[in-house]
């Protein structure tokens, strides 16, 4: 009777569902999650994942770019209301010419060959970065995709591109300054909010989790000011690789955190074990 019951455990085990359909299993699995409402993840490990297979770097930037379409499928279905993506930093200047340009030709192609995509999933694209040292086409290409998603509500698409935490607070600072010097600003009266509301998108919520993939374990710039309580996530698998079994495994996580932002918990102490808090316990979305 054991045998058989073992048995049945390892077909059943064998039989998940496939990684495009999101079954029952996985549906049973996600409902006893914590969603975040932002998610930010770096697509990173491309260069590495074309180097094990002893393709050309861009390669794996190609493979990356169409794993960013199943993050955006998987994020919609998970309930997840804001996806940002680091997809260049205003660092990644500084590798060669012809990554930098294969990059910039990525962007637009991934615009051209899933915007249908993108409208049939009710996901709006916004941008998060300094446009205007990046080539005519592919600003041409954000400024449509921005005006033909405006309308969509299923999900937040932002794709940080030309993306520094740093140059977003020092442009800020810039506004802030022009203001006070205009006598528009009270310096005294300058609080948190009005840095936010200064930044690239300020109406977005600050990420709730923040997933790094390929074995690093930095912020390498993205979203500092943004991340201050961000939960961070981290795992050896290079970005084209990262599926749905990774990002489950990442919400598992987040759901097992207790997120106190310097605060204690409810009973006044710090938590012990899984006494974790929901949002829905905290009354408030905003986490
Ligand atoms: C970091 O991995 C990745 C990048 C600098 C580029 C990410 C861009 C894409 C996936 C292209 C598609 C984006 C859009 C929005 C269509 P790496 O190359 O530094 O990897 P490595 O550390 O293994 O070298």
């Amino acid at each position: 009777m054991s045998r058989l019951s073992n048995l049945l455990k390892l077909l059943s085990a064998r039989r998940r569902p496939a990684r495009q359909a999101q079954g029952p299993a996985a549906q049973e699995t996600t409902a006893s999650l914590r969603i975040p409402r932002h998610l930010a993840v770096f697509m990173d490990g491309n260069g590495r994942w074309a180097l094990q297979r002893g393709l050309p770097r861009t390669a794996g930037h190609r493979a990356g770019a169409e794993n960013l379409q199943n993050l955006c499928r998987m994020c919609g279905q998970r309930g997840i209301q804001y996806l940002t993506v680091y997809a260049f930093s205003t660092e990644n200047w500084s590798r060669p010419r012809e990554e930098v340009e294969a990059l910039m030709a990525l962007f637009v192609e991934f615009f051209d060959r899933y915007s249908q995509q993108l409208a049939r999933q009710g996901i709006r694209v916004r941008f998060s970065g300094d446009r205007k040292e990046l080539p005519q086409d592919v600003r041409r290409i954000m400024s449509r995709a921005e005006e033909e998603s405006r309308a969509r509500q299923k999900l937040q698409l932002i794709i940080a591109i030309n993306y520094g935490g740093r140059r977003e607070i020092v442009q800020a600072c810039r506004t802030l300054a022009r203001a006070a010097a205009d006598g528009r600003l009270d310096p005294e009266t300058l609080d948190e909010a009005a840095i936010t509301n200064a930044l690239y998108l300020p109406d977005v919520p600050d990420p709730d989790l923040i997933i790094r993939p390929s074995g690093e374990q930095r912020l390498s710039n993205f979203l500092l000011w943004q991340a201050a309580y961000s939960e961070l996530w981290f795992a050896h698998v290079l970005w084209p690789d990262f599926n749905e079994d990774h990002l489950d495994a990442a919400l598992q996580e987040f759901t097992r955190r207790e997120r106190r932002f310097g605060g204690l918990d409810r009973q006044g102490r710090p938590p012990e074990g899984d006494n974790r808090t929901t949002d829905q316990e905290r009354g408030s979305h905003r986490l």
